[in-house]
């Protein structure tokens, strides 16, 4: 029984149709607040990435307004499809497949995408494949490699058959995963998923858009501390990630929280987010912080579409040294946990993704972690950081190439977990 790669490999579907023989998957991505569609080759060449934000949508609440996402998403679905069709230059009738997000994320954004997705799969008669978004964040990475071995001929960092371990950091999730390449039906080899840390509360980059709402900045908040953190002292406010005690791990008040924490007992690899947020508001109230909030708060509420430049004269240094020290603070346990994980393991390949992964000081420090332990390490480019639909057409490429299909009764899964 030999393994074949599957990124080389000939399509048993596609073989007898010459008419479709590029292995070309449109990509459906509608999890949250951005509507994506994109056009990718063999999960490793990116023909189209549509990306619709809805950002200034939700902006004025300062989250994601699920009601207002789902309108969104059926407003954008077709001419964002259309877009990724037409820079692709390809027609509906040269997919092979529509791969679309099944969970997690909201529920009514999510049903936009499936519906969209199975209509079109069933008018076209073409095969449609149901894609963890969680595991579409991790195929962000593994595509770009793909894709710079494509066009460099350098060997690819995260070789199949390698155990590589996934930090997945978003607004949504905080999780690691041990990630490697078994072989599945039909002998093709399939990604499968280990799932050994994940977050009790928040999940990173709900903890940094919590802490940027607090101190009147915008939305979504990432971007922001990422801008401001490098004109404050990280090192001036001590904040502190306490371990996380004997049995609260176990204290997952959801379902799937309470699985998952059977799954992985080592609460050395379990993140608490909240913790740091209350901290910076106590930091707010005991340093009568509050004025100046309201005062920043106004100030940008005044400027069309504010850009964390324009904080900048209305940020006290007190406030200034609370962002770098924050930020300091989440990324330093982000990093200690991943790499005392890949101590554990013994693995020798991190790749970290989701829209955290944008975060400069945490590449900045996670590579030199990695240099330090003789670590390769990898980071999607700033596009794929955050949500799209390349990395979810990119994910769909093995299960097309195994033929594992979406079944007809394909629904939403709001909390679709990934792997065991
Ligand atoms: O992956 P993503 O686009 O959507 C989810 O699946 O949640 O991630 C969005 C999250 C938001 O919380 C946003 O604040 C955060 O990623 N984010 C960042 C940065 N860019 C986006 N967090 C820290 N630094 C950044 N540069
Ligand atoms: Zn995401």
């Amino acid at each position: 029984m030999t393994a074949v790669d599957s990124t080389t490999q000939p399509l048993h579907n596609v073989a007898s149709n010459p008419g479709t023989s590029r292995g070309l998957i449109l990509g459906i991505e509608t999890s949250c607040d951005e509507t994506s569609a994109a056009v990718v080759e063999r999960g490793g060449h990116t023909l189209s990435n549509i990306v619709a934000s809805q950002v200034a949508i939700h902006h004025r609440y300062g989250g994601v307004v699920p009601e207002l996402a789902s309108r969104e998403h059926l407003r954008n679905i077709v001419p964002v499809v259309r877009a990724a069709l037409g820079e692709a230059n390809i027609s509906l009738q040269d997919l092979d497949a529509i791969a679309v997000t099944s969970g997690p994320g909201l529920a009514g954004a999510l049903l936009v995408g499936i519906v969209y997705a199975k209509a079109l799969a069933f008018a076209l008669g073409k095969p449609l494949i149901a894609v963890n978004h969680l595991e579409g964040h991790i195929h962000a990475v593994l595509l770009e490699q793909r894709e710079l071995v494509r066009a460099s001929g350098a060997s690819e960092m995260l070789t199949p058959s390698r155990q590589v371990l996934a930090l997945v950091v978003s607004g949504g999730h905080s999780h690691l995963y041990l990630c490697r390449q078994q072989i599945g039906p039909n002998e093709h080899l399939m990604w499968s998923y280990r799932n050994i840390g994940r977050t009790l509360d928040d999940a990173a980059g709900e903890a940094f858009d919590k802490v940027a709402k607090l101190l009147g900045l915008g939305y979504p908040g990432g971007p922001w501390i990422d801008a401001l953190a490098a004109h404050g002292n990280a090192t001036a406010v001590p904040f502190a990630f306490s371990r996380i005690k004997e049995k609260a791990h176990l204290r997952g008040t959801k379902a799937s929280n309470a699985s998952l924490a059977a799954n992985s007992p080592d609460r050395r690899f379990l993140f608490s987010f909240s913790g740091i947020k209350t901290a910076v508001l106590r930091y707010v109230e005991t340093h009568n912080l509050k004025p100046s909030i309201a005062a920043r708060k106004q100030a940008l509420a005044s400027i069309a579409n504010p850009q964390p430049e324009d904080a900048l004269p209305y940020l006290d240094p007190e406030t200034r040294d609370l962002i770098a020290s924050f930020q300091h603070a989440v990324v330093g346990d982000l990093k200690n946990k991943t790499f005392l994980a890949a101590e554990t393991f013994g693995v020798d390949r991190v790749l970290v993704s989701g829209g955290v992964a944008a975060n400069r000081e945490l590449r900045v420090r996670f590579t030199a972690e990695a240099a330090d332990r003789g670590i390769a390490i990898a980071f999607p480019s700033l596009a794929l950081s955050t949500d799209n639909a390349a990395m979810i057409a990119a994910a769909a490429w093995p299960r097309l190439v195994a033929e594992d299909f979406a079944p007809a009764d394909l629904s939403a899964d709001p909390s679709l977990a990934l792997g065991t």
